[in-house]
């Protein structure tokens, strides 16, 4: 075996990159997991596998779901490597993906190794998804029930719904999300100049904190469908600014996505309403919750044919940290989204 391997290590290799996937978007150059859910997908016929840690920074939650199992969870990623527990003797599917986002940190895994078997070939998803959005998206606080801190042990981006819609579609998604993100403007907050980049300039990105631009848009990774769901911190002022006009909101959600409609010719987008605004809060004349809503329906009229407007309605009493849905909440936007898109694909 030791004999075979050495002397055949291109067609090793080939074999190994058949067979381990990374899953969201992940600069093949430096393998670097940064975004909400981003990981590695393999499948294997042996009794355990092994997964190298070969570069860590900051906090990472993950989780490890084997043979479609109940996730396995690590609330703060330590060590040099990320072991499946011990199988029964067989063909096994292991998928490893970030519940934590960028900010928090980021995890470059190596080559899995197998033990008793081999790598086998993975099944790759017909579909693809790209979700783009802020904390709603990468599941701040999802784990959470308020008040809590948030935390990367907290983040819930596979459970949120854009992992749980993915699911349902059985598709492969990338989310591009980051908490506090807006379209022109981030979370409001007082005395700070809000210099950091907003979303547009983020989604330029192969890694979270690679530089704009380096994304290539590889054709293997042009989605079918592309979801938006910005807003809700464009929307926030209190105390700090004024409130955002609806007809600048549409004008920059429509510039937005004619960008992405000139990237990705081919999708179907479906722009999506706010679960964090409300019509009575901050004040019933702001009625942000409609205002939002209608600056996103008027830009998908403007966009034309292949654009959807998502009504996901102001979330209920029942909040994880800092005001952010639930996991059941989450469940309840994943049927609409379901819904929606099947209404699309049929
Ligand atoms: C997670 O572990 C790293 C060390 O790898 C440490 O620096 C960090 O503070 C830990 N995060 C939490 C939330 O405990
Ligand atoms: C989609 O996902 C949600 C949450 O996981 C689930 O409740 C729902 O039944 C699924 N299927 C459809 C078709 O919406």
């Amino acid at each position: 075996m030791v004999r075979i391997s050495t002397l055949l290590p291109v067609f090793a290799a080939m074999a190994t990159s058949q067979a381990t996937r990374l899953l969201g978007r992940v600069n093949p150059a430096t393998k670097e997991l940064t975004w909400s859910a981003t990981g590695i997908s393999f499948a294997f016929t042996g009794t355990s596998a092994s997964v190298p840690i070969t570069s860590l920074w900051g906090s990472n939650s993950i989780q490890m779901v084997i043979d479609d199992g109940a996730p396995i969870v690590t609330d703060n990623v330590t060590g040099s490597s990320i072991e499946t527990p011990t199988l029964a003797k067989g063909k096994h599917k292991v998928e490893i993906r970030k519940k934590s986002e960028a900010l928090y940190g980021s995890v470059t895994f190596g080559d899995v190794k197998v033990t008793g078997g081999k790598l086998e070939k993975d099944k790759v998803p017909k579909r693809r998804m790209q979700i783009i959005g802020d904390s709603i998206t990468a599941g701040y606080g999802l784990d959470g029930v308020a008040p809590c801190a948030p935390s990367a042990a907290l983040e819930n981006a596979p459970k949120t719904y854009a992992g749980l819609t993915a699911k349902n579609l059985s598709a492969d998604y990338d989310i591009v999300a980051w908490s506090g993100v807006g379209l022109l403007r981030n979370y409001a907050s007082a005395g700070e100049p809000d210099t950091q980049p907003k979303m547009p300039e983020r989604w330029t990105r192969w890694g979270a904190n690679d530089a704009d631009n380096s994304y290539t848009f590889p054709a293997s990774d042009t989605p079918d469908i592309v979801v938006v769901n910005l807003g809700t911190n464009d929307f926030s002022y209190l105390g700090v600014r004024e409130p955002m006009q609806e007809s600048t909101f549409a004008d920059a959600m429509f510039a937005f996505g004619s960008t992405l409609r000139r990237h990705y010719p081919k999708a179907e987008f479906f722009f999506t309403s706010s679960p964090m605004l409300g019509d009575t809060w901050p004040t019933v004349e702001d009625a942000q919750h409609t205002t939002h809503a209608n600056a996103v329906k008027s830009a998908v009229k403007r966009l034309g044919r292949r654009t959807h407007f998502v009504e996901f309605p102001t979330q209920g009493a029942e909040v994880g940290c800092d005001s952010h849905p639930t996991g059941a909440t989450h469940a309840s936007m994943a049927v609409i989204l379901t819904a929606a898109i099947e209404d699309v694909l049929h």
